[in-house]
């Protein structure tokens, strides 16, 4: 398959560029820093925070999927995520490329957006230490970010393409097993941890996977 992978030089992305060519696929990376590539790919040098439309426009035509592991690498890029994410969906609908799978965050169906003011308090698979300790002493410190990931959700809801949000707890280097769980829109049950390369596993697993479109989907342990 042809695919266009953003942001192929963070910690799932790289993973992500791994496995896409070990599987085969054609790729193009759209990354700032093409000097920061560990691996042979066609690339285009793109800042998201200030992107070009026809540069991007031209990297995801002809895709048969486009995968995005953005996100910010330090607290003044908070907004990012959003920002990118609007404009990689903006190019596809303009090349007419449909198929869109991001990195998003566990739990942030219970993160209040402009479309989703009034999210539900509880998400089903987070135990009651999870939804009373942990959440709040992450959202201190990660406010910002998972408001933005919120948003970030409601642009792809808002948007005609077939997406997917990966919804990933804490990340962690350990190696690729292909053995996780799964869960739609909600976390996966007891689930705290998963390593960078099994979300880039699932990520390109589920590029063929129609029923996973317009989805949330959690993975976890
Ligand atoms: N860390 C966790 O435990 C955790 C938990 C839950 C959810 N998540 C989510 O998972 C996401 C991905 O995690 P990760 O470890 O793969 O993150 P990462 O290593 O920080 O990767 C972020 C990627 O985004 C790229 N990027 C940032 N700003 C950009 C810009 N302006 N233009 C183009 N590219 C830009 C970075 O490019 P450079 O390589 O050039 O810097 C990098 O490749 C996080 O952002 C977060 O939303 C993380």
């Amino acid at each position: 398959m042809k695919l266009t992978i953003f942001a192929a030089t963070g910690g799932i992305g790289r993973h992500l560029l791994r496995q896409a060519l070990a599987d085969g696929h054609d790729v193009t990376v759209v990354v700032r820093n093409p000097d920061k590539l560990n691996q042979p790919a066609t690339a285009v040098r793109v800042d998201l925070a200030h992107p070009d439309p026809e540069a991007l426009k031209a990297a995801v035509a002809g895709a048969d999927a486009v995968l995005s592991a953005l996100g910010p690498t330090r607290r003044a890029e908070d907004g990012i995520t959003s920002t990118g994410t609007r404009a990689i969906v903006s190019a596809m609908e303009a090349a007419g490329t449909r198929r869109l799978v991001i990195v998003s965050v566990a739990g942030i169906m219970t993160v209040p957006s402009p479309d989703r003011p009034n999210p539900p308090k509880r998400d089903p698979g987070q135990s009651r230490f999870v939804q009373w300790v942990l959440s709040p002493i992450a959202r201190l410190f990660l406010g910002r970010h998972y408001a933005d990931v919120a948003l970030t959700e409601d642009l792809l809801r808002r948007s005609s393409l077939d997406w997917t949000a990966i919804r990933v707890p804490l990340l962690t280097d350990g190696p690729l097993t292909g053995r996780y769980r799964t869960a739609i829109e909600q976390s996966v049950p007891g689930g705290q941890r998963i390593a960078r390369a099994d979300a880039a596993h699932l990520m390109l697993r589920v590029i063929t996977e129609p029923d996973t479109y317009g989805l949330g989907l959690s993975i976890a342990y």
